[in-house]
């Protein structure tokens, strides 16, 4: 049987854990090559040690996104070691919890250099080779936070709903150039960064219960499953699928209220 993304070089951020790893597994089982960046090293070699795929296949390189220059060597060592990148995905990203009066200018700062210029950043250096060699797919991990607000998570929402519109302008930007970009939009996921979000309320265990309640179906996303969405938007089972945003969030962004 053919693997579903063979031939796929996939560049991916934030690869160290969470919905970042669960890519990697996903992706390496459908015969892609892996790059992985995160810019906790220690954590990234670990990640990577426990993944198994042929010589040539997979590869990791400690890098800050928010750092163009390291991102642009990074693409470099990627294309040495498994092949030219033929796909993007912008996985890395932070949540800031705070209220608009209280975020500082350093948070709101380093809230849009991570979760936009960090994917702007990855996105043109890949783009200049995808463009060469007639085409690519980029995938920009989102949130239900890019088109509903969760009050108290200033200014992560500003910063998620201009990752929808940078999707969308490099979407119709290239087009008719062979490159795809879409953006998929999990709503809670189980990984470190919703247990961060639990910890931020004074009963971490009662913030998670009430977080389960709110689900249509009474429960949240595993990584896994919001990591086999993004293997099918990079693959070529959806040629024609451009600018859109997938929502992957149990039908939660759908409940007006509970009956
Ligand atoms: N977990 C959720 O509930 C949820 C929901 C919706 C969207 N998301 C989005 O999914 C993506 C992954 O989330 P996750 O829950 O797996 O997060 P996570 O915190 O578990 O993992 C994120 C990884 O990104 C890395 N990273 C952060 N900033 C970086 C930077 N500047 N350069 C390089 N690496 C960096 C971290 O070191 C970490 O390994 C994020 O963009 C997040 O906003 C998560």
């Amino acid at each position: 049987m053919t693997e579903r993304l063979s031939g796929k070089r996939i560049f991916l951020t934030g690869a160290a854990q969470g919905i970042g790893l669960a890519i990697a597994e996903a992706c390496l089982a459908e015969g892609a090559g892996v790059f992985m960046i995160d810019r906790d090293g220690g954590l990234l070699r670990n990640a990577a040690s426990g993944l198994s795929a042929p010589p040539g296949r997979l590869g990791h390189c400690e890098a800050d996104i928010t750092d163009a220059a390291a991102i642009a060597a990074a693409v470099g060592r990627a294309s040495e070691e498994i092949g030219p990148v033929n796909a993007l995905i912008n996985n890395a990203g932070m949540n800031v919890f705070s209220t608009p009066l209280d975020a500082s200018e350093e948070e709101w700062n380093r809230n849009f250099d991570v979760n936009v210029k960090g994917a702007w950043n990855c996105s043109k250096a890949v783009l200049p080779g995808m463009l060469a060699s007639g085409g690519g797919a980029i995938l920009n991990i989102a949130s239900t936070h890019s088109f509903t607000i969760i009050p108290h998570t200033f200014p992560y929402p500003v910063a998620k709903h201009a990752l929808l519109g940078l999707t969308r302008s490099l979407a119709l930007e290239y087009a008719g150039q062979g490159v795809r970009v879409n953006a998929l939009a999990p709503g809670y996921v189980e990984t470190q960064k919703a247990v961060d979000y639990w910890n931020s309320f004074p009963d971490p265990v009662a913030a998670r219960a009430r977080t389960m309640a709110l689900h249509p179906g009474g429960r949240i996303a595993t990584a896994r499953e919001i990591a086999l969405a993004a293997l099918f938007m990079i693959s070529d089972e959806c040629p024609f699928m451009n600018a859109a945003c997938l929502v992957v969030d149990g039908g939660l962004s759908q409940l007006q209220h509970p009956a």
